[in-house]
């Protein structure tokens, strides 16, 4: 299949086909295997992270880096002229001057849509508020393919935050494309939200929605944490009641399926107890890892180069 993710912004995964997507994991695979040092030389990415991130900019620019390409960016609007006043627009026109893509990350739903407006240049989206994070979805589906040896027909339990977490939004309508039945375990006032789940219906997608992780654990393939997100609530005595409504303890994983696997898109607070870390269910670092290859082939599409 060509490529023809060239010159294209990443916003939404919902905007890439099956087999683009399959396109990316393969490059990413290879890329593993075969690193390529020269790949992207004489190119440029800008990192431009309006909230905080440790994981999805440092494997961005490391990923550059690797293929031989440089970054400029900051990881604090604080220090660049949106402390003055400076609009989103503007300051994307002007960088998109500078590079040849950027990856951005920015607390507000569809900012990354709106930079995208802003310059030729393909924007990267590395997570616009609780909408969407469709690179963490391109690792996440890799790191999925990898464990468990296939992607169809898997059984796929998302918990803990499922209203606020954009990562469970990406990858639920990712995993439209490869049969797979999902459980979504959150307190009612964090389930999956309404718009999400009719997409889900009218592509046929089955599931069902769940209080307790022991009603799912023994049924997956997959169980993939989440951490509630207290920096997306309005009234914090309400990320109160629900911030400890879901802690997986080794204990509980007695009844899972051999092959399980544990994934979390980190950062980790207290959903995951650290003893589960050693056992063979725990894949979230090997995950984490993993975002270097599925960005590095991302960025390389992107930029023409695979
Ligand atoms: N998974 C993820 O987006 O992590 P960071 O917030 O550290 O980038």
């Amino acid at each position: 299949m060509p490529n023809t993710l060239k010159g294209r912004d990443i916003i939404s995964i919902a905007e890439l086909s099956k087999p683009e997507i399959l396109l990316v994991l393969k490059n990413a695979q290879e890329l593993k295997k075969h690193p390529r040092p020269k790949l992207l030389e004489g190119l440029v990415m800008g990192s431009c992270f309006f909230e905080p991130s440790t994981r999805t900019r440092l494997s961005f620019e490391t990923a550059m880096q690797k293929l031989g390409g440089r970054v400029i960016g900051f990881a604090d609007p604080g220090v660049t002229s949106a402390k003055k006043g400076e609009s989103l627009y503007d300051a994307i026109k002007i960088i998109g001057q500078y590079v040849d893509v950027i990856a951005m990350r920015h607390p507000l739903e569809g900012a990354a849509r709106r930079a995208a407006e802003a310059t030729d240049k393909p924007i990267i989206n590395g997570g616009d508020g609780a909408n969407q994070h469709p690179t963490q979805t391109l690792l996440d589906l890799f790191t999925i393919q990898e464990c468990q040896k296939k992607l169809s027909n898997l059984h796929i339990a998302m918990v803990g935050d499922l209203k606020y977490g954009r990562t469970v939004h990406s990858l639920a309508q990712a995993l439209t494309h490869f049969g797979a039945r999902l459980y979504f375990v959150a307190p009612d006032s964090l389930q999956m939200p309404a718009y999400i789940c009719d997409e889900l219906k009218t592509k046929g997608v089955k599931f069902s929605m769940h209080k307790k992780m022991e009603e799912v654990i023994g049924k997956v393939d997959i169980f993939y944490m989440t951490r509630i997100q207290g920096e997306r609530f309005a009234d914090p005595m309400e990320y109160e009641k629900v911030k400890n409504s879901f802690v997986l303890k080794a204990d509980m994983l007695k009844n899972a399926k051999p092959n399980l696997k544990i994934l979390h898109p980190l950062p980790r607070v207290n959903e995951i107890e650290t003893a589960i870390d050693k056992t063979k269910f725990a894949y979230y670092f090997q995950q984490a890892e993993n975002g270097l290859y599925a960005r590095q082939a991302l960025l390389a599409m992107v930029l023409g180069k695979i």
